[in-house]
């Protein structure tokens, strides 16, 4: 099979890996890897669930250890991290949160803080040394250096001094860019930054790493965000990671007709030669019109012919089954009202759900949709109002934060089994038949839950709502952190699902394909249409109630 990959060899290398090896038990992620990250560049790495890509940045910014191999970043160059995991600095305040973006000059803060806190003389001889080294970092003005990085990236100053806990998802992941960017990083790596954010904030970030022009190592499954970023798409598969000039769809289709082509045995190879070139052709056209990321280098650079395996993706089976049907009573909500450190998330919500329907529940405060499940859910407590679910429905949950499901040091078949309800679903096989379905098979489904991937904590979540056989499912951002396999499988499920579904999600094709309703909470009330989102979104005169809506009055 042909592709086009790129020689590297001749550009100066910012970051390099060699002869890299990562192995769990059997199973190989990394065999022998050697590649190298350029100056300008911005790789997006993509593969499977599990496939390697955190641990992949975990080794690289010094997070882990590989088995074998070595990481080498050019002298004197300095690099960052946004995690993937967007609530670990959940205790922190925001402008602190950002200055640990520059880690020694924070401890030496911190240092320096304590020995204040009981000052003798030998201790203010020490507070001395720490404070010229403190200096000469240009510690004084680390704050508001700080400060006005977070009001640049639209985080204002009276959010300054709140929780990161309560800060909106989509805030949050700016505050952690502004962390990663406080040291002035060369290279910049983020692990799925497109979680938790809702459209506008994507396109701003997408915006922002246009104008970027250090060397950028992304990680994501959201096709749309990759062609709009990317110089390079770095496929990790087989142990090996590929480096390929060009956007996502690139990528995509040429791999497509490398694989089309490679199926045409009779095809004569200057035929095939043509066909590759004329491609090659369209797609720098189409380039070239474009006002893309990538215009601050050159997309297509020198193209060569190498080989390239068939990808190892596999599709889940994603299959929602009712253990029975429900009756016609389904869910009532009354006035129901929920805020946040007495900000109003929504008011008033009057909401009664029929047989059958798809809601997609939005908001622009991302908080909102969050809050309405956990209610829902007896997770939380509403202001005010009430709700009822019908007695013939069941109800499976996909919460948007799952890390309290994981927290037992216990293998995946312990960890589905304390789901299950009768005997004969405790049995090994049953809750094998499960894990399987999501591609956890063999000695795979013996892991600890602990050291899952973010997309393989998903994928456990739904063997659990699946074995559940709810007749109603709620999913608060489902395709968070799934590859576009997963994503594919899933959609198709909730389409083909007959019982109830409230859904949020910021992917637009999922919310569009599953969605037959719209419920918008806002601090005025609810907007509930039987639509599709687009129509929703796109509608004028609903355009224009839907911003009076969100005006709180005092
Ligand atoms: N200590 C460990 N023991 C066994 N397996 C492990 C350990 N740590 C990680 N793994 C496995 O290594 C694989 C790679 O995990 P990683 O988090 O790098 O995946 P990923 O490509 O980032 O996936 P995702 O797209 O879901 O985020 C996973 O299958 C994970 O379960
Ligand atoms: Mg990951």
């Amino acid at each position: 099979m042909i592709i086009f990959a790129e020689n590297l060899k001749e550009e100066k290398s910012m970051l390099s890996v060699s002869n890299l090896s990562v192995q769990f038990g059997k199973r190989i992620l990394f065999d022998e890897v050697s590649t190298q990250f350029v100056q300008g560049n911005c790789y997006g790495i993509i593969g499977a669930n599990g496939a390697g890509k955190s641990t992949l940045l975990k080794i690289i910014s010094g997070k882990q250890d590989p088995t074998s191999g070595h990481v080498h970043l050019e002298h004197g160059k300095r690099m960052s991290v946004l995690e993937q995991e967007h609530n670990a600095s959940d205790d922190f305040l925001v402008l602190e949160t950002v200055m640990r973006g520059n880690k020694e000059l924070f401890s030496i803060k911190t240092q320096i803080d304590k020995l204040y806190e009981d000052y003798t003389d030998s201790n203010a001889e020490k507070i001395g040394e720490l404070q010229i080294i403190f200096e000469e970092m240009n510690g004084w003005n680390a704050e508001s250096d700080a400060a006005s990085m977070l009001s640049n990236l639209g985080i204002d100053e009276s959010h300054h001094h709140t929780l990161m806990a309560d800060l909106d998802g989509k805030l949050k992941v700016r505050v952690l860019l502004a962390q990663a960017l406080f040291g002035s990083p060369d290279v910049l790596i983020m692990d799925e930054p497109t979680n938790d954010l809702d459209y506008e904030t994507i396109s701003w970030l997408e915006n922002f790493l246009a104008n970027y022009d250090k060397c950028v190592i992304v990680v994501s499954h959201d096709r749309h965000f990759l062609d709009s970023v990317c110089t390079h798409i770095s496929d990790i598969d087989f142990g090996k990671i590929n480096h390929y000039s060009g956007n996502y769809t690139f990528w995509y289709e040429s791999s497509q007709l490398a694989a089309r082509q490679r199926a045409q045995q009779n095809k004569k190879s200057e035929e095939k030669k043509k066909e590759l070139e004329e491609f090659i052709r369209r797609f720098s056209a189409n380039v070239a019109k474009s006002k893309q990321a990538t215009s601050r280098k050159k997309m297509i650079e020198k193209l060569n012919v190498s080989d390239i395996k068939p990808s190892s993706r596999r599709y889940p089976a994603i299959i929602f089954e009712r253990e029975r049907e429900a009756g016609d009573q389904i869910l009532n909500v009354e006035n129901l009202s929920a805020s946040v450190d007495g900000e109003i998330l929504f008011k008033n919500v009057n909401v009664n759900l029929a047989k059958g329907d798809k809601v997609v529940i939005y908001s622009k405060d991302s908080r909102a949709a969050t809050a309405f499940y956990e209610i829902l859910n007896n997770n939380q407590k509403a202001d005010s109002g009430k709700f009822e679910w019908g007695v013939t429905t069941n109800q499976s949950y996909l919460p948007l934060d799952n890390q309290s499901f994981f927290e037992q040091d216990i293998n995946l078949v312990d960890w589905l089994r304390q789901y299950t309800k009768t005997e004969e679903e405790r049995e090994e096989v049953h809750i094998r038949g499960f894990l399987g379905k999501m591609i956890f098979s063999g000695e795979e489904a013996l892991k600890k839950c602990t050291v899952l991937s973010g997309g393989e904590k998903v994928r456990c979540m739904l063997s659990r709502m699946m074995m559940m056989r709810a007749n109603v499912l709620m999913l608060d951002e489902p395709t968070n952190h799934l590859d576009l396999e997963s994503i594919t499988a899933f959609n198709n499920s909730l389409t083909n699902f007959k019982g109830t579904v409230l859904l949020t999600t910021h992917d637009h094709e999922f919310a569009q394909t599953v969605g037959n309703r719209v419920i918008e909470l806002t601090p005025n009330g609810a907007i509930d249409r039987y639509m599709t989102f687009d129509e929703f979104m796109s509608d004028k005169s609903l355009k224009e109630q839907r911003d009076k809506m969100y005006q709180v009055t005092a």
